[in-house]
């Protein structure tokens, strides 16, 4: 399991923080779908305290020798490539500094797609991502390296005021078998969450998106008689993986197996900080 740490730094009470939760882009899989990958990195991308996280799975790192592969599930930008994964990891990160500013990535975990590099060829993708987007930046945040498990804590701060609220981020790639039924993974994915101590808990892999308030602890207040509850959120990443195929191509994994549709695309949370309790918690950003 990794830790890592952000600090941000507010101008104003006014100022609001989003959180972009991406995970299973597929990038270099013929169903990976890019123009839904470009809308979420848009949707942040340049705006001042919109922070990016990616759960894994980011390439589909599924090289010749991969019982996986077919010729029919590589995305055309990648054929009659020998360089596969290198391929895939130049993509990726062109595509995300193209898109975003420097900073704006608080860090990429692996996913099972990338783990299975490092036990075929003792390979480390997401690693290779985080140096390309980080390159020879100085004086500004560097994207972290997660791992396949982590806890991010952001300590908000505001100008000329001394207190700060801390944010804490529990993501884990995800494991098992797809499900059929929707939401399905909720309950395995709660389960786990509960372990830990965190403001939000963020999983991928399974390609089911469902978004969950959990309470997550019940106490006596520090100061006064009172109940405390404090919440947080279970939130399983859509992905950006189609499982249906159009009308020439070879029908994918997914469809053939009989995976229902689901719908694509990231998961924005809004991070409201309470200055007096000196917390922070995560609401759902309401349409502008
Ligand atoms: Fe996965």
């Amino acid at each position: 399991m990794q830790v890592a740490e952000r600090s941000i730094m507010l101008q104003s009470r006014a100022d609001r923080i989003f959180l972009h939760i991406m995970s299973d882009l597929h990038i270099g899989s013929a169903q990976c779908d890019e123009e839904e990958i470009v809308r979420c990195l848009k949707a942040g991308g340049g705006k001042e305290h919109h922070y990016y996280i990616f759960c894994g799975d980011i390439i589909d790192c599924i090289g010749h020798k991969d019982k996986r592969f077919h010729p029919s599930k590589l995305h055309r930008a990648f054929v009659g490539i020998d360089d596969i994964l290198g391929s895939e990891i130049e993509y990726a990160a062109e595509l995300l500094k193209k898109h975003l500013e420097p900073g704006q990535i608080l860090g990429l975990l692996d996913g099972n797609h990338e783990r299975k590099s490092l036990e075929y060829c003792s390979f480390h993708p997401v690693r290779r991502i985080v140096e390309m987007i980080n390159g020879y930046t100085t004086g500004i945040p560097q994207a972290q390296y997660l791992g396949y498990h982590c806890l991010y804590r952001l300590m908000i701060r505001r100008n000329k005021s001394k207190g700060a609220a801390s944010f804490v981020i529990h993501a884990h790639h995800g494991w098992g078998g797809g499900g059929r039924t929707a939401g399905g993974s909720i309950t395995k994915y709660d389960r786990h969450a509960m372990q830990y101590s965190a403001d939000i808990h963020c999983y991928g892999h399974s390609h089911d998106p469902g978004l969950k308030p959990i309470v997550q602890d019940v106490s006596i207040m520090r100061t006064r008689l009172e109940i405390d509850i404090r919440n947080s959120w279970l939130i399983c990443c859509p992905a950006f993986q189609k499982t249906l195929s159009q009308p020439g191509e070879t029908e994918p994994w997914a469809e053939t197996m009989g995976f229902p549709l689901r719908p694509m695309g990231g998961i924005v949370m809004e991070i409201d900080v309470d200055w007096e309790m000196g917390k922070a918690k995560a609401v759902m950003p309401s349409p502008e």
